[in-house]
């Protein structure tokens, strides 16, 4: 169906098609004719949107500033959570975990061998050379953004900051990876190829995802991957890149008790970071990390 184009464009802009979205359609089409998948006009942002999502952003990003000073040997991730929980609604915030499919608390914070979803507690006593990483969504306005970092627990050993900075690594290989009219599937082939160099694995069950609307939107953003395959990635697109590498090997089980973290099967050590991330017409903007 072709649209007037002097109707307002379907983006909610309330600018004419012809001056909005006319033209992405139109490279839209011919990605779509040639057997690419494409994003629904759903999962596109519009000005209004991103100035939300920003908002988010700038409450997110606020908390991983802040949160480090707290992170030392004797401290509870209980204590992060509580934490996290204030600095989000004192600023006018939600943390987006609380409640969300059941998750109890505010933030996720995952330690040593626990691969992600790590559930904050008072029996959770940070000790010298823990490595934690720290996973927080702020809802603000009903728009979400979504950051991890890893912190270190006093000193650490030599062969857990070299997994963290690979990881950083792998974040940052996928986010040069992403370009406007490019294919999803560059991503984790970039990511992949910078662990498994660097002797690591990385884990599947998780993946990135569109973010700002919801909390998880398509596509799923798969941190393994084949070049030129997967959703094509078009302006207007807000997802995240959250890379969870191990150590040792890949496979992973989750926590019968709670239900929610995972852990490396074998025992060894994974890290994650994570950002939130807006394509623009000429490249990429990272609004949360
Ligand atoms: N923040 C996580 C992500 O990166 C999701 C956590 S879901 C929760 O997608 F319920 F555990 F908080
Ligand atoms: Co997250
Ligand atoms: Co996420």
């Amino acid at each position: 169906m072709k649209m007037n184009k002097n109707a307002p464009c379907w983006c909610g802009s309330k600018k004419k098609y012809k001056n909005c979205h006319e033209k992405w359609d139109d490279t839209i089409n011919v990605l779509k004719i040639r057997g690419h998948m494409v994003p629904e006009h759903h999962l596109i942002k519009n000005a209004e949107d991103i100035k939300w999502i920003k908002k988010a952003a700038a409450i997110n990003n606020g908390i991983l500033d802040n949160v480090g000073s707290l992170i030392k040997p004797g401290v509870t991730t209980e204590e992060i959570d509580k934490f996290v929980y204030d600095y989000t609604t004192s600023h006018g915030g939600i943390p987006a975990p609380l409640g969300y499919e059941g998750y109890p608390k505010s933030v996720c914070t995952s330690v040593n061998d626990e691969i992600c979803h790590g559930i904050p507690s008072d029996k959770v006593v940070l000790k010298e050379g823990d490595i934690v990483n720290v996973d927080c969504t702020t809802i603000f306005h009903g728009h979400y953004a979504d950051a991890s970092r890893m912190f270190c627990v006093g000193q650490v050993s030599p062969e857990a900051q070299r997994l963290i900075d690979v990881t950083k690594e792998c974040l940052e290989i996928g986010i040069k990876a992403v370009r406007p009219w490019g294919h999803i599937g560059d991503i984790g082939a970039a990511i992949q190829e910078h662990a498994h160099k660097n002797g690591y694995s990385v884990v599947r069950e998780f993946c990135g995802h569109g973010v700002g609307n919801g909390f998880h939107e398509d596509p799923y953003v798969q941190h393994v991957g084949i070049r030129g395959t997967g959703m094509v990635i078009a302006p207007g697109m807000v997802f995240t890149i959250e890379p969870m590498i191990n150590e040792g090997k890949a496979p992973l089980y989750i926590d019968e008790d709670n239900g929610w973290t995972a852990y490396t099967k074998d025992g060894k050590l994974s890290a994650q970071w994570e950002h939130t991330l807006l394509v623009t017409e000429h490249g990429v903007e990272i609004l949360a990390w």
